[in-house]
């Protein structure tokens, strides 16, 4: 099937198939379920301006050809990627999630804010327990307070690797519009990462081994490799502009391990936001995404007609790793209308930057400034309760059980915050653990500092047994409204690498980044505390540092997280507890009813 599109209306409009509606389960006043369709349908609020964008999520089987080959993948409603959803700034979002895959799952709505509703929010055994084969649930949520481009995710082993979609926010019909002038037509431009075996056994494997798991078999525009690959013409995804139009990309690094350059040959790019916020618009001829993160994208079909190739490929930047990466390249095509594709022709190729263009990826990220003053635009909280320094290592740890190990010296390879390799409970998910106040699921001692100051980025750390580290379910406790300043700041051990930091329930501001061990006296009078740019997703340079700073203004367990997957399972990550406020409209309400069950 085709990609499903999600609508939204203000009258109560309710597109049934005659057939159904003898189905139809009235659920309350508001809402009607139909059971069991697999089209979209619509229902606005009556009395209320709310408007309800409903959405099915059949997750299943699908076999699809790549690279040559059949395969078989887990996708929604039959496409890669998934369907897009697109809907307005103050809309709620219910989505019904099917699964008929054959592994358990959950969807994460990512840089959604789920503002008193952290039981959509999604990670498995963070706010939920997965849903089993054969099993749905829920998810139900209101977006309040940002637009822009976002996504949505399985966040359950590796099972996102094609589980993914592009979520459209719009602006309210009737507020301000866009802070730049209305585009042409807007295009989902979402790089993913393809891999020819089946991903969870990939990584089951790798995690039985301890080991680094396989490299990716090919990068994705949309779904398709494009043409540079073997028996993949038919799988090159193209773009056909208007001569003189502007389009606008809404672009998703969807690829699980890889952040990626984008070119496209002899075009200008004009970055308007990220992470669903405004900037200050920016013109540069590469893209650099970490995975997790958005660019909306202004492009002008303003050269000579005729076609173009927009490729994709690795920023790898990791030093001391002896490993392959896929060097890859992905790419789709820009053809100008109206000029026939001559056979024999082919597209104009961009030059990539070089795999470990660091500088490239710095100035891009380095760049981005917030757009002062444009919607949901807020400024840097001045007070700061709450400052943290948080070490993101790679480490070795115990093989642990019976198992054994091939990391160096038969241990496991990991990864750390403050030392501390996150272990996610099991029996409840945290959230329920926090909620009902169960004991023995996790311990609120996760450490402001790391337990000892060293010289973080030492190149001769590699093999150092600093970099031993203990797995923990420590959670960070923050009072409602508390403000959070964290330095990040990479270590050498086992080997440098940018990691890209993904925070849940919240947007943070980016204050400064650096290389090197942050240094207070010096990096601090480099904050930007005017027009820093505003993200979920920070890639904390190689070998460097980062500060951001956010209000916990939001009850519930968020995580926080290297949004790499091969580093997730090994531990970078950990998690915040965000207390309840004093009012009805800062508390977070139970759960829904069909929560799954661990
Ligand atoms: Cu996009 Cu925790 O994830």
């Amino acid at each position: 099937m085709a990609r499903l599109e999600l609508f939204t209306g203000l009258a109560i409009s309710l597109i049934l198939a005659a057939s159904t509606a003898s189905a139809a389960i009235i659920e309350h006043s508001l809402h009607v379920r139909i059971w069991p369709p697999l089209h979209i349908f619509l229902a606005g609020a009556s009395g209320s301006s709310r408007n309800y964008s409903r959405s099915l999520f059949q997750v299943q089987n699908l076999t699809v050809r790549r690279l040559c080959h059949p395969r078989v993948i887990t996708a929604v409603n039959g496409s890669l990627p998934g369907p897009t959803i697109r809907v307005s700034e103050g809309d709620t979002l219910v989505v019904h999630v099917f699964n008929k895959s054959p592994y358990n799952l959950t969807i994460h709505w990512h840089g959604i804010f789920q503002l008193l509703s952290a039981w959509a929010d999604g990670p498995s055994s963070i706010t939920q327990c997965p849903i089993p084969p054969g099993s749905s649930y829920t998810y139900r949520f209101t977006i309040t307070g940002q637009e822009g481009t976002l996504w949505w995710h399985a966040h359950v082993s590796w099972l996102r690797a094609s589980v993914y979609g592009a979520l459209i926010i719009h602006p309210k019909k009737g507020h301000l519009g866009y802070p730049f002038p209305k585009p042409y037509k807007e295009v989902p431009l979402i790089l993913g990462e393809w891999w020819n075996a089946n991903v969870v056994d990939v990584e089951d494997q790798a995690l039985a081994l301890g080991v680094p798991p396989n490299i990716s078999d090919a990068f994705t525009i949309n779904g398709q490799p494009g043409d540079l690959y073997p028996c993949s013409r038919k799988h090159t995804y193209k773009l056909k502009v208007r001569p003189g139009k502007t389009y606008l990309l809404r672009m998703i690094n969807a690829a699980l391990n890889n952040q990626l350059f984008f070119k496209i040959a002899d075009h200008k790019l004009k970055v308007v936001a990220v992470d669903a916020s405004y900037t200050n618009p920016y013109v540069t001829d590469v893209i650099v995404l970490s995975p997790g993160q958005t660019a909306d994208v202004l492009l002008t079909a303003d050269q000579i007609p005729g076609s173009y190739y927009m490729a994709g490929r690795n920023y790898f930047n990791a030093e001391n790793v002896p490993l392959p990466f896929d060097n890859t390249t992905t790419t789709g095509i820009l053809l100008y209308k109206g000029t026939a594709s001559l056979p024999g022709t082919t597209p104009k190729m961009p030059l990539l930057p070089a795999f470990n263009d660091t500088p490239t990826a710095h100035k891009f990220s380095s760049s981005l400034t917030s757009l002062v003053g444009a919607p949901h635009w807020i400024p840097v909280p001045a007070e700061v309760d709450e400052k943290m320094f948080m070490t993101i290592s790679l480490g070795l740890s115990p093989c642990g059980g019976r198992a054994t190990c091939q990391g160096p010296n038969g241990l496991r390879f990991s990864a750390s915050m403050n030392n501390v390799s996150f272990q996610a409970p099991t029996g409840r998910s945290l959230l329920e653990a926090a909620f009902f106040g169960l004991k023995g699921f996790f311990t609120t001692d996760f450490p402001d500092t790391p337990p000892l100051a060293f010289d973080y980025t030492n190149r001769s750390l590699a093999q150092s047994p600093l970099g031993f580290v203990l797995k923990g379910t420590r959670v960070k406790k923050l009072k409602y409204n508390a403000t959070v300043e964290i330095v990040l700041q990479n270590t050498a051990f086992i080997g440098v690498e940018n990691h890209p930091m993904h925070l849940h329930g919240f947007n943070f501001h980016v204050l400064a980044q650096g290389f090197g061990n942050f240094n207070p006296a010096n990096d601090r009078k480099k904050f930007n505390f005017v027009n820093p740019v505003i993200r979920n997703t920070i890639g904390v340079p190689v070998g460097g540092w980062a500060v951001i700073r956010f209000q916990a203004n939001n009850p519930g367990v968020w995580m926080f997280h290297c949004h790499l997957d091969v580093h997730l399972p090994w531990g970078l990550a950990t998690v915040f507890v965000v207390e309840d406020g004093p009012t009805p409209s800062s508390t977070l309400p139970p759960p829904p009813a069909d929560l799954p069950k661990c």
